[in-house]
């Protein structure tokens, strides 16, 4: 049987979060991670242009190589865009969508924090997850670009400050009744789990749909334990780093060494 190869997409690193829980349920496909830099970040685009960016990319990208799903691991562009991919592409596309629908089942007080960027935040695919499944909950919101660079400096080798984090949740700490669970709604922000834990006195679910988009990759690639022999993941990203970048660099190259990817280059 040949090996699978799947493809991770996303803006930046927010995309590790997903791989980590798919290659754990299914070590015996070869991955591709792309990442868009370019246009990053994706949370501030508008999403006409952005529907445009993924088909121009994605369908380059599977033009050179044979690819059988997409994994669009995240939200914002999935909530933009997963019609449209679907009607264009023929392999299976899974995408990530905030995790309100478990978040119900977890919250005690009723107060539900929905923790996205803001193209995630203002558009109707949110909406619609809140009224169909969270109507009879309080769904607080914050919409945050800043939390996504920081998780990207996290993984670029920088250190990140806690009153950051703080600053961009401080909506919410000063409530008298705050959320007790969090829905994780951009596949960054699981990179930065324990500083936003850290944010709460109580404590506090955090919910993300790593494991919801990898059982769905189980179940249409189907099951297969045996991990692929060589470590030959390779991960791409779509605009050069520049030479006064070369530290920042070679951390990123570390932090997706330590994800499993042996290869870390432009994408052209
Ligand atoms: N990781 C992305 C998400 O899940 C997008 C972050 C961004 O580029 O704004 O929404």
């Amino acid at each position: 049987m040949s090996v699978k190869q799947v493809l991770i997409f996303d803006s930046g690193v927010g995309g590790l979060s997903v791989f980590e829980q798919v290659r754990k349920q299914s070590p015996s496909i070869k991955y591709f991670y792309l990442f868009d830099n370019a246009y990053f970040p994706y949370g501030e685009l508008e999403p006409d242009f952005l529907i445009g960016r993924l088909m121009y990319l994605l369908s380059s990208f599977v033009d050179k190589h044979q690819i059988d799903l997409i994994v669009i691991a995240c939200n914002t562009a999935s909530t933009v865009a997963l019609k449209s991919l679907r009607e264009h592409f023929s392999i299976p596309i899974v995408g990530v969508v905030p995790a309100i629908k478990p978040a119900t089942f977890l919250t005690k007080n009723g107060v539900i924090g929905l923790l996205a960027t803001p193209a995630t935040i203002h558009g109707s695919y949110a909406a619609r997850l809140i009224d169909e499944f969270a109507a009879d909950k309080q769904v607080l919101k914050i919409g945050s670009t800043e939390l996504v660079k920081l998780a990207e400096l996290k993984l670029h080798g920088k250190l990140i400050a806690q009153a950051d984090i703080e600053a961009a949740l401080a909506a919410w700490l000063v409530l008298e009744k705050m959320p007790d669970t969090v829905v994780l709604g951009c596949t960054h922000f699981p990179l930065l789990k324990a500083e936003i834990a850290g944010c709460f006195k109580h404590k506090i679910n955090l919910v993300d749909s790593g494991s919801a988009i990898a059982q769905r990759v189980t179940q249409l690639l189907g099951k297969n334990d045996t991990a692929i022999k060589e470590n030959n993941h390779q991960a791409y990203f779509t605009k050069a780093y520049r030479f006064d970048e070369a530290a920042h660099f070679s951390a990123l190259q570390r932090s997706f060494l330590a994800y499993g990817f042996n290869s870390l280059a432009l994408y052209i």
